[in-house]
């Protein structure tokens, strides 16, 4: 399907967590109307290999190109770290991962130059974090965590009081003994316990959402190549999972900051 500047801008994430990313892109781009599609067939991404993430980041971007979108957001950290070379070079529009513009943002934050990146197993082994940090401020330093239990306690809304600040203690209190003064919360889901993991590492490490900076990196690429939309056309919100909606309309609403209503479930053809 053809795009203009009045078409949609699709975006996905392997659940909810992506959600996150999407609330900063309406409020940064409130004229523009998106697809938010959410894997939850195949959720998490986090714990899986490469390839498979690759591909079904691949059917994930086919399904949102059916909508004619005019700009691919892969709001998810898995799918950032692993499958961005190959919908760039697949797709015919332009595709925006999250891992760069949280970088580029940590770089700038960082006054020591020793920045630690928290995120799935599947982002910290495959060195995307730490790749782009370096690409962004040579010789800086970064420890890099996988905290897979963020997730689940994410997910569960469970993002304060003893239970979360026992794991983020047991995570991160070796970070409170280092020189790290930036902490780049590389997962979708880590947003909503930042309260408790600021508590853990303390008031000097600032923390980094790369949410608003894709946001930002958004209207940047769009503004570049002419696409942002003009005049009063009406804003559209669609919602895609590719399991029942049920639960996704619940959690998701957390996630989003507001209500959310007619999430619709559609099925990737996996041949
Ligand atoms: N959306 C994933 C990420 O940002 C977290 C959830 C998952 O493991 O699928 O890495």
């Amino acid at each position: 399907m053809r795009h203009d500047r009045h078409s949609a801008i699709g975006v996905f994430d392997s659940g909810i967590g992506g959600l996150t990313v999407l609330r900063a892109l309406h409020e940064r781009l409130p004229q523009e109307s998106t697809v938010y599609l959410g894997d939850t067939a195949r959720v998490p991404y986090g714990t899986k290999s490469g390839d498979v993430v690759t591909r079904y980041s691949v059917k994930n971007a086919e399904a949102l190109l059916e909508y004619g979108v005019k700009l691919l957001v892969v709001a998810c950290n898995t799918a950032s770290s692993v499958a961005i070379p190959t919908l760039r070079q697949e797709l015919p529009i332009p595709v925006l991962g999250v891992i760069e513009p949280g970088a580029k943002a940590a770089a700038q934050v960082s006054k020591t130059g020793h920045i630690a990146v928290i995120g799935t197993p599947g982002t910290v082994k495959s060195g995307a974090y730490q790749r782009a940090l370096l690409a962004e401020r040579p010789g800086v330093q970064v420890e890099a965590l996988a905290c897979p239990l963020f997730v689940p306690l994410a997910d569960e809304g469970w993002v304060e009081g003893e239970v979360p600040a026992l794991v983020a203690k047991q995570y991160l209190s070796g970070l409170a003994r280092t020189q790290v003064d930036t902490l780049v919360l590389g997962c979708t889901h880590y947003p909503l316990l930042s309260k408790v993991i600021s508590q853990v590492v303390g008031p000097a490490v600032t923390l980094v959402d790369s949410a608003k900076a894709v946001a930002q990196r958004a209207a940047e690429v769009l503004g570049e190549r002419d696409l942002l939309k003009t005049g009063l056309s009406a804003v559209e919100r669609h919602y895609l999972v590719t399991d029942v909606p049920d639960r996704f309309i619940e959690v998701g609403s957390r996630f989003l900051g507001r209500p959310l209503s007619g999430a619709r479930q559609i099925d990737l053809k996996f041949g």
